[in-house]
């Protein structure tokens, strides 16, 4: 299940698997809930920790990165 605005996550250094199934009990978190859906979570690897804002409505073209496409929808 999507929601409509972006998550913000504080993340440390080193690499996180992101939902992009919608699925996950653990978003914006992969928890292996997208097997038989043919989606796979994206990977960020970061150098340090960062905040990110990720995608949680499906439809950013910049996945798992938000790019607005939230405000678009209907
Ligand atoms: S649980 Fe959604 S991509 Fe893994």
């Amino acid at each position: 299940m999507y929601n409509n605005k972006p998550n913000m996550v504080e993340l440390p250094a080193g690499t996180h698997y992101i939902c992009q199934c919608g699925n996950s009990k653990n978003k914006p978190f992969c928890d292996g809930s997208h097997a038989g859906s043919g989606k796979t979570p994206s990977a960020i690897t970061l150098e340090a920790p960062k905040k990110v804002f990720l995608c949680d409505c499906g439809e950013s073209k910049n996945k798992p990165f938000c790019d607005a496409s939230h405000t678009k929808k209907a």
